[in-house]
């Protein structure tokens, strides 16, 4: 077991395990009210429909269940989730457990955080892209027809819990989607204490350790913690341009190769940190000059133009200078095509 501890807006400690035995110890005082819900979606509840049975006595468990998908993260199921609330008649002490990856996680958290304003929340990540991410941070979203997380709010759980032993049932891909946010921690860390090899409660450990100290500095993202959007321009770029049909880490991992080319142009720098990365995308089983052929630089461009790190006529990039060292740079829309 390792344990790690974020402090922002609330204070809160993140479990990383094999197994449920720690849940109530660890989890249990914070869910102070005589009611849980537990939010999950159709996978999970098909593959762990009792999980929570014996975590939770005494209290009356509820469990809101959504269709598995990122379309799941709408406003249709985030108004269904409150309606539920009230029904159940939750009270403003009563919890909600998410269960599941980022898509529970993100629509659950936000339920969460503004439900009578604000009720406790414990996260049970299940997806790799969950444990390492989306679980630890506080940004909570919904999806709105024109775009992914517009709506949202940051809201800290009261409590992470990391059951490695979930990742057994996780579909192959979605293990190397969530290699693919491994992979921007890579970058992140100027220490490079990643590697993609072994998924274990370490890697885990050191990837959140970089997030948390992070978010700890930056809560709200207002500098530091733009640097975790590494490869994530061009990467939401990609998702759209596949309708999101490609997952999110994966199509990460295909956006920090653009960054790392950008770069390579922009600081007119060496080619190191892409041989590097070419390998380690063997991992993720994805080769990135064949993504970067398959997608036409002008809709890339496009898409990009209308993404939420705009200011005026220019999109901050997160970009990796000679130095290795991460930095976010304006720059100009009209001028993205010869860097990349
Ligand atoms: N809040 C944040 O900081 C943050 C960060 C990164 C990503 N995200 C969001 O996270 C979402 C992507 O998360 P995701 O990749 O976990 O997708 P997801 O939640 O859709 O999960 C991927 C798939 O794996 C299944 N699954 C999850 N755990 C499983 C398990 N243990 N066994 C079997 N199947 C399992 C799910 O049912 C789903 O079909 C996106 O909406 C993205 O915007 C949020």
């Amino acid at each position: 077991m390792k344990e790690l501890k974020l402090s922002a807006s609330k204070n809160y400690n993140i479990t990383i395990t094999d197994g449920k035995d720690l849940f109530i110890e660890k989890c249990l005082p914070y869910l102070s009210g005589e009611k849980v819900a537990v939010i999950t979606d159709s996978n999970l509840m098909k593959i762990y429909p009792d999980y929570f049975e014996k975590l939770l006595p005494n209290k009356k468990v509820f469990y809101y269940t959504i269709k598995a998908g990122e379309e799941s993260k709408d406003v249709n199921n985030y108004v269904g989730i409150m309606n539920y609330l009230v029904e159940k008649e939750f009270s403003r002490n009563d919890g909600v457990i998410t269960f599941g990856g980022g898509v529970v996680g993100d629509i659950g958290a936000f339920s969460a955080s503004t439900y009578m304003r604000g009720i406790n929340l414990i996260a049970v990540p299940t997806s790799l892209l969950a444990m390492v991410d989306s679980s630890v941070g506080g940004k909570t979203a919904i999806n709105l027809d024109k775009g992914k997380n517009l709506c949202g709010t940051f809201y800290q759980p009261n409590g992470v819990y990391i059951d490695l032993s979930l990742l057994k049932t996780l579909p192959d891909n979605e293990l190397k989607s969530g290699l693919g946010e491994i992979l921007k921690y890579k970058y992140v860390d100027g220490k490079k204490n990643i590697s993609l090899d072994k998924i274990d409660e370490e890697l885990i450990y050191n990837c959140l350790q970089i997030k948390a100290e992070i978010v700890a500095e930056d809560e709200r993202e207002g500098g530091k913690r733009k640097l975790l959007n590494f490869g994530h321009t061009f990467g939401h770029a990609v998702e759209k341009l596949n309708n999101f049909t490609l997952a999110h880490g994966i199509c990460v991992a295909i956006g920090i190769g653009y960054a790392l080319r950008f770069s390579e142009k922009y600081y007119n720098g060496g080619k190191e940190d892409f041989n590097t990365y070419l390998s380690l995308m063997q991992k993720i089983g994805v080769d990135f000059s064949e993504a970067y052929d398959k997608y036409d630089k002008d809709k890339l461009i496009e898409i990009i133009k209308y993404d939420k790190k705009r200011k005026g006529d220019a999109i901050d990039f997160v970009l990796i200078d000679n130095e290795k060292k991460l930095r976010v740079v304006p720059v100009k829309i009209d001028d993205i095509k010869e860097y990349i």
